[in-house]
């Protein structure tokens, strides 16, 4: 097969999600929320009173969580069991403990070949658009694109809290600290593919980011 893998990599608030959902629809790909994966693990945890902080036994709740990934870029829907998570995964408790759950190697490992997994069969099928921190330099190397997309600081607040309906300095404080932990842990940090396409979402705009994309990738829109 030889329909399109496009990593989308950056910071939170860079406009990722946005751009990725738009994209996967215009190429009819599948769409893949790689954060929307630790975030869903993330719940598990808590729902099972687990500690964040324990990696072990964060790492025994994430190979147990029966995780359903949506990859439609409409609806793109992820429950646990037969939980549907969409809603909790956004929400405040999941936020603060994701880049902890997201920092445990056990953790990575499984979702990164569980990625690997979903893209290999979207290669062969309509493609797919995935998103997250590590997708360009580790789930994907081989993409046929990948993307580094980042914004201002300012706009990347102002954005987050326009969307969770946040007061703007909690947000940019929560955002600077996911930051901070994403792109500088150990195991698979946030860093840009020495062959990605760098986009700043401040000065360009989304809809601009998408069809910048969508020429790159030489389809007709
Ligand atoms: O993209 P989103 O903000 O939903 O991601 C939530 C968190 O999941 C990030 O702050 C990061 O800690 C983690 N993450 C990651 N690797 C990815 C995607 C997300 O570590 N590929």
């Amino acid at each position: 097969g030889a329909a399109p893998v496009v990593a989308i990599d950056g910071p939170s608030g860079s406009g990722k999600s946005t751009v990725s959902r738009r994209l996967a629809a215009e190429l009819s790909a599948q769409y893949l929320d790689t954060g929307a994966m630790y975030r869903a693990v993330t719940w598990a945890v808590l729902e099972a009173g687990v500690d964040p902080a324990d990696a072990d036994a964060v790492a025994k709740v994430a190979v147990n969580a029966d995780l359903v990934v949506g990859t439609d870029p409409a609806a793109p829907h992820f429950f646990v069991g037969t939980v549907s998570v969409d809603g909790p995964i956004r929400g405040a408790e999941v936020t603060a403990a994701v880049s902890a759950v997201a920092s445990v190697p056990a953790v990575r490992q499984l979702l990164v070949a569980r990625q690997r997994d979903i893209i290999a069969g979207a290669r062969d099928a309509a493609g797919i658009v995935v998103e997250g921190r590590d997708i360009g330099t580790v789930v994907a190397p081989d993409a046929d694109l990948k993307v580094y997309l980042t914004a201002s600081a300012a706009e990347r607040a102002r954005r987050r809290s326009t969307e969770v309906a946040a007061d703007l300095a909690a947000t940019a404080a929560d955002l600077e600290r996911r930051d901070t932990i994403d792109s500088t842990r150990a195991v698979d940090p946030l860093t840009q593919a020495a062959d990605a396409v760098v986009l700043d979402s401040t000065e360009l705009g989304i809809d601009e980011v998408v069809h910048r994309l969508v020429s790159l990738l030489g389809v007709s829109a």
